[in-house]
């Protein structure tokens, strides 16, 4: 797990390719199984908002990973007698059969498949839960395709039993990109960043790492307690607006902007400056929706209990100095973000002043985590 308040060892800058995720040749692959992972969603400080053909990040982007907030997913797979032409596969969701994500999951399968060169030797039974409810606005796809990615990449690990564990996460990482951008911040605990960008050597656009650089402990057991303001589906996916940052008057500026906010974060991240940290995160939230707003076509996610919660939080902040802040990500859902030694106040100005903006009043506790975990099925 990251440490947090502790100078980190910087990791072994390694520059790797996609080549490096293609798997040796004749790998004697097992003839069924059942595998388990566990994977957490996660909340981006600096937002992923525009991309390049192959899940390739428009510009870098940095994350807390969740703890409460994730996607149980188990994988029974069978050898078919022989190679398909197609992917085989059964979709679980919560115990029942969901063909409206099957679409979705072939187009995972078709991603990755040069990197799991097995995918058509196999009927596959996925069987996926949320530990959020499934009508909570919020998305699934990083924890889902990131659980579904450590499943699929578990079945190449035991067949290559020299795969080391950091070629392990890195390749889980890589894969669950390819499924849902944000998905590839989801498999390590702690702060994840993502995307190529000057100020961090090691980052990459093929796959998050863990934040090299030091950590103050003001940032350990950071908590988000997700507003859950609309719990329906929202307006624009993810996939349309990142496509909206293509002719983007802005697009320009703001990668830019994200690659300075992430440089700026370096010496917040190490003095755990929480004031300094809430103008970023903050303005990074507006940001993102504001890029919604300035897009041909426009959209607006945000509902009129949103901006409520919103300024509420600034008024509770101005008031009492807790660096209490809000951070969005694409709907209309508030996250907000506060230091574990403000917890007490800052639960209780939640229960007072923010629930009644939430549908049915309906919250979730969340804070930072430690990442994915395998665990053994029950057969
Ligand atoms: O991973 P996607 O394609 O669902 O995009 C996620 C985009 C945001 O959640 C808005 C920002 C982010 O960095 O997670």
């Amino acid at each position: 797990m990251q440490t947090f308040g502790q100078v980190l060892s910087l990791p072994k800058f390694e520059f790797m390719t996609e080549k490096d995720f293609v798997p040796v040749q004749n790998l004697e692959y097992p003839n069924e199984g059942i595998v388990g992972w566990k994977a957490p969603s996660n909340i981006a400080l600096v937002k992923y908002w525009g991309k390049l053909p192959n899940q390739i990040p428009a510009n870098p982007s940095i994350s807390f990973t969740l703890d409460a907030c994730a996607t149980t997913t188990l994988l029974k797979f069978k050898r078919l007698e022989s190679r398909g032409n197609t992917f085989s596969f059964d979709f679980l969701f919560e115990g029942k059969s969901k063909a409206t994500f099957k679409p979705k999951i072939i187009t995972f399968f078709e991603r990755v498949s040069s990197y799991l060169p097995f995918l058509k030797e196999y009927h596959f039974e996925i069987d996926s839960s949320n530990s959020f409810p499934h009508s909570s606005g919020i998305a699934s796809s990083a924890s889902g395709m990131s659980a579904l990615a450590l499943c699929l990449l578990e079945i190449e690990r035991r067949s290559t039993p020299g795969m080391t564990p950091y070629h392990f996460r890195k390749k889980a990482s890589f894969l669950a990109r390819l499924g849902s951008g944000s998905a590839c911040r989801s498999i390590e605990g702690g702060l994840i960043q993502w995307g190529k960008t000057a100020s961090i050597n090691q980052s990459s656009d093929l796959f998050g790492i863990r934040y090299p650089f030091e950590v103050h402990s003001n940032f350990k057991n950071y908590h988000d307690t997700i507003l859950l303001v609309h719990k329906g589906q929202k307006t624009v996916s993810s996939t349309v607006g990142h496509g909206l940052m293509k002719d983007h008057p802005f697009a320009e500026n703001r990668f830019k902007q994200a690659h300075q906010n992430l440089e700026a974060l370096r010496p917040i991240f190490k003095n755990g400056d929480l004031e300094a940290f809430v103008k970023i995160v903050e303005s990074e939230a507006l940001t993102l929706h504001a890029m919604m707003m300035t897009s041909h076509p426009y959209f607006i996610l945000m509902l009129p209990n949103t901006l409520e919660i919103i300024n509420r939080i600034m008024a509770f902040r101005k008031e009492t100095t807790i660096p209490i802040c809000f951070t969005l990500d694409a709907g209309a859902n508030v996250h907000v973000l506060y230091p574990e030694s403000e917890k007490g106040k800052c639960i209780q100005f939640i229960q007072d002043e923010l629930v009644a903006y939430c549908e049915n009043g309906h919250y979730i506790c969340d804070r930072i985590g430690n990442g994915a975990k395998q665990f053994s099925p029950v057969p």
